[in-house]
């Protein structure tokens, strides 16, 4: 009878439950509930609006666990964990008038110049000068809670790219809005200014050019198909030519013990600056990935995989190489080419030489957990380079 009672009361909360919460509980729980690393907790989660949410399992971070539900219940996810459901995409602070005050030293891309030295000369700051810094204006961003994309500053705008994936042009005196334009997804990525353009990834894997007077798209492309391929290393942009680093979000996939990891390599690509036509593209792990051993706990493997990019490639003019730095092995065998710096030639994208620094490193999201299903039997010390080279 005790048992007859608990069921019933248990049905009946079911039903009461809203969709949302149960396709949340399903769907969403395992990870989100006890949060993470890199998993932001539930209570996070409801710090966002419920467009915000959507948009990340449409064509955000999320959009492969969106994949498995349908669009209602996509909807009735984000209605139920989010904060409220509309939230306009327009410039806050409008400016009146249309020109800028160039400001003295400008910052037009990730390392100031294509050799990623990090150095600003003009006007200059001292260490000292840092504790004198005072705020001059702050602008809020429509529906963020954090900012990824490091500004660029030139002709006397600041542009940079928000979580929900639109990209501000400010008027760096004063804060006010010049433009705003809706990209795929968030960007994490750093802008570049470069000859009248605008030049930025999102996680949706995509590279876009923008006008730089009017925000306007000029191009958009594709570098790579794999569904969890994300770009976040700041474009390089040097003589007509946008270098674009790729990695992605798969490791954190193996999670899910039915996932069988992994195919993605990380990539470098040359696109033509003026129209995005790829030029070249070069994988970071030669070989695509095959059917490989079983890991400990008898789970399916494909591999090598992984070495993504995630930090800025670096262009030396003089020599015509292009150098990027890579990140951890996904499964097993580990590669020569993860944790490693990489020479390309500019011209042809040939892989002229690389230096590993860190060597066995294959790990994926599966390694934390108990049961450790996904985890190749290299486990880690999951590395990865996040800051590019210089020259
Ligand atoms: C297998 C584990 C896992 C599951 C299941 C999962 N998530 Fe996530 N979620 C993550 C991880 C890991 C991140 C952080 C990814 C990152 O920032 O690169 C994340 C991030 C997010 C974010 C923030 C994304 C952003 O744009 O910053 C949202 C929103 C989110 N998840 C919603 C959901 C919802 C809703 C569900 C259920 C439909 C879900 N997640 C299911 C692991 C998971």
């Amino acid at each position: 009878m005790k048992i007859a009672a608990l069921l019933f009361t248990l049905t009946v909360w079911c039903a009461d439950e809203p969709l949302g919460a149960q396709l949340y509980r399903k769907h969403c729980a395992s990870c989100h509930d006890a949060g993470g690393a890199r998993i932001p907790t539930q209570a996070a989660l409801r710090a966002r609006s419920g467009g915000s949410i959507l948009r990340s399992l449409e064509s955000g971070v999320m959009r492969t666990q969106g994949a498995a539900l349908n669009r209602s219940e996509r909807r009735a996810i984000s209605t139920w964990l989010g904060r409220t459901q509309a939230v306009a995409m327009v410039a806050p602070n409008r400016c009146r008038d249309a020109a800028s005050v160039p400001l003295t030293g400008e910052w037009t891309r990730w390392g100031g110049g294509a050799e990623n030295m990090r150095f600003q000369p003009t006007p200059g700051l001292r260490a000292e000068d840092v504790p004198k810094l005072q705020l001059r204006w702050a602008f809020g961003v429509p529906d963020g809670t954090n900012v990824r994309s490091q500004p660029a500053v030139f002709g006397g705008r600041l542009i940079f790219g928000s979580q929900e994936g639109v990209v501000y042009s400010l008027d760096a005196k004063t804060g006010c809005s010049h433009w705003a334009t809706e990209v795929g997804s968030q960007v994490r990525t750093g802008i570049v200014v470069d000859g009248g353009r605008v030049y930025l990834g999102d996680v949706g894997g995509m590279v876009y050019a923008l006008d730089f007077e009017t925000g306007k798209p000029l191009w958009q492309r594709r570098v790579d198909d794999h569904p969890a391929a994300l770009i976040t290393a700041t474009p390089a942009v040097s003589s007509g030519r946008v270098y674009v680093g790729v990695a992605s979000f798969e490791e954190a996939l193996a999670v899910t013990p039915s996932y069988v990891c992994c195919t993605f390599r990380g990539s470098v690509a040359a696109l033509d600056a003026a129209s995005g036509q790829v030029i070249w593209k070069t994988y970071t792990v030669r070989d695509p990935a095959r059917p490989g051993q079983p890991t400990k706990s008898g789970a399916r493997t494909l591999g090598p995989s992984g070495a993504g990019v995630w930090a800025s490639p670096t262009v030396d003019e003089r020599t015509g190489i292009v150098y990027a730095v890579t990140g951890d092995n996904y499964s097993d065998p580990p590669t020569v080419t993860s944790d490693a710096l990489l020479a390309f030639r500019a011209s042809s994208g040939e892989l002229l030489w690389s230096k590993q620094y860190t060597a066995g490193d294959a790990y994926n999201g599966g390694c934390p957990l108990p049961d450790r299903v996904n985890c190749p039997d290299s486990a880690g010390p999951d590395h990865d380079f996040g800051a590019p080279p210089q020259s």
